[in-house]
């Protein structure tokens, strides 16, 4: 993998914190900068050739993201700012709507707040109940586990594919079987797993994917929300403005764009929108399976190395992803960032937006260190020599 493509590797920084947002390679950075410097303009309200040319990019990113995740028609890709943006419009565009009083939620502890604080807020609305689905030993999610939980009232099943402190990977395509089988709404957030691994929301049966464009490779401020066609046209618009209607009259006759304008209202981030096509490019040129296999190459050289550092507790050995979580003995985990950062470093400490993941793994608060396709075993090394080094650690960070 090329890490000069990467201008913030040069400066000798370690960047271990792509769970949190990965860097972005030169082609983003010249596609979005191309936009402000040789045709801006907005989209789809233009009638001159720079506004063509941004029409013309701006749709065919939305090509490239079906072709990206599988989806059958183009109109089922939303733009949005994130992840959090599509999942709340998920819950409160369409759930609000379709379903009600009783109905059960199906999610599991080790969720970002984001796919557990919208359904938590419908619950109290709309009377829906969220139940956790029991997670096994390795904190995983099983189809037994998820076949335990599964009442005639379940109508919805929403998870992370990849969880962004344990790293476990779902197995979203047999829960596809399961939800198909039993006519269950399927919610895959994919924003730990989208540009690691590949995704197809066809063969896995997912209704509805939410994505953010930042954590792979991309520009921050725009995501992507995938629906099947049949539930996203049931989808109610939760921004009304520019750009989503055909006509509105004095007397209050409207009408609204069909898929996929109707869900996007106002001017878009087109710079990032131009950004994410130019990230998709990237990542499928090094091919997503090959980004996994690298990652948990990485993964496994530095669970081996990590062992060998005196007090530290490894949580996560065993998920499949490029995510390592730790704690050194006695030592306050965001101390230990601060300290790996007086090394050039870069972790992620605290709880990671997963407040009730603690119920599972017993503790509240880790360090993290999450991979990427730019990151090296030599890297590794270095954070282990660091960590080797922890004696000093109170004398370096007070
Ligand atoms: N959700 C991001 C993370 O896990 C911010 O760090």
């Amino acid at each position: 993998m090329n890490r000069n493509d990467f201008d913030m590797l040069n400066s000798g920084l370690i960047y271990f914190d792509n769970g949190a947002t990965t860097l972005k390679p030169k082609c983003v950075v010249n596609e979005v900068v191309d936009y402000y410097t040789k045709y801006t303009a907005n989209a789809h309200r233009g009638d001159y050739d720079i506004s063509a040319i941004v029409d013309t990019k701006y749709e065919a990113v939305r090509d490239k993201v079906k072709k990206f995740i599988n989806a059958d028609r183009r109109d089922e890709i939303i733009y949005t700012k994130g992840s959090t943006e599509s999942i709340n419009t998920i819950v409160f565009g369409y759930m609000m709507n379709n379903l009600t009083s009783g109905d059960e939620i199906l999610i599991t502890k080790s969720e970002h707040a984001s796919n557990v604080l919208p359904w938590l807020e419908l619950a109290k609305r709309k009377g829906v109940v969220v139940n956790f689905i029991p997670l096994n030993s390795k904190h995983e999610v099983t189809l037994d586990n998820i076949n335990s939980v599964i009442t005639k009232n379940t109508k919805v099943i929403s998870l992370a594919h990849v969880t962004n402190v344990i790293g476990d990977i779902r197995p979203i395509e047999e829960i596809g079987k399961v939800c198909k089988e039993k006519d269950i709404i399927l919610v895959v957030d994919a924003a730990q797993s989208i540009g690691h691994m590949p995704i197809d929301v066809n063969k896995y049966n997912i209704s509805f994917l939410t994505f953010s464009a930042h954590k792979m490779l991309g520009p921050t401020g725009i995501g992507v929300l995938y629906g099947r066609y049949e539930l996203l046209n049931k989808l109610t618009p939760l921004e009304y403005g520019g750009g989503m209607n055909t006509y509105f009259e004095s007397n209050g006759e409207l009408e609204y764009k069909p898929l996929p304008e109707r869900l996007e209202a106002g001017t878009q981030n087109i710079a990032g929108v131009l950004g994410l096509g130019a990230a998709i490019d990237y990542l499928e040129n090094i091919g997503l399976e090959n980004i996994h296999k690298y990652e948990l190459e990485l993964k496994k050289y530095a669970i081996e190395k990590l062992k060998s550092v005196p007090n530290i507790k490894i949580y996560n050995e065993n998920s499949q992803s490029g995510v390592v979580i730790f704690n050194i003995d006695k030592i306050f985990s965001q101390d230990v960032a601060v300290f790996l950062n007086h090394f050039g470093i870069c972790v992620r400490a605290g709880n990671h937006c997963a407040k009730i993941v603690k119920d599972e793994i017993n503790v509240t608060n880790t360090c993290r260190a999450s991979f990427y396709l730019y990151n090296t075993k030599e890297e590794i090394d270095k954070l282990v020599e660091a960590l080797n080094n922890q004696d000093k650690i109170f004398e370096i960070i007070l």
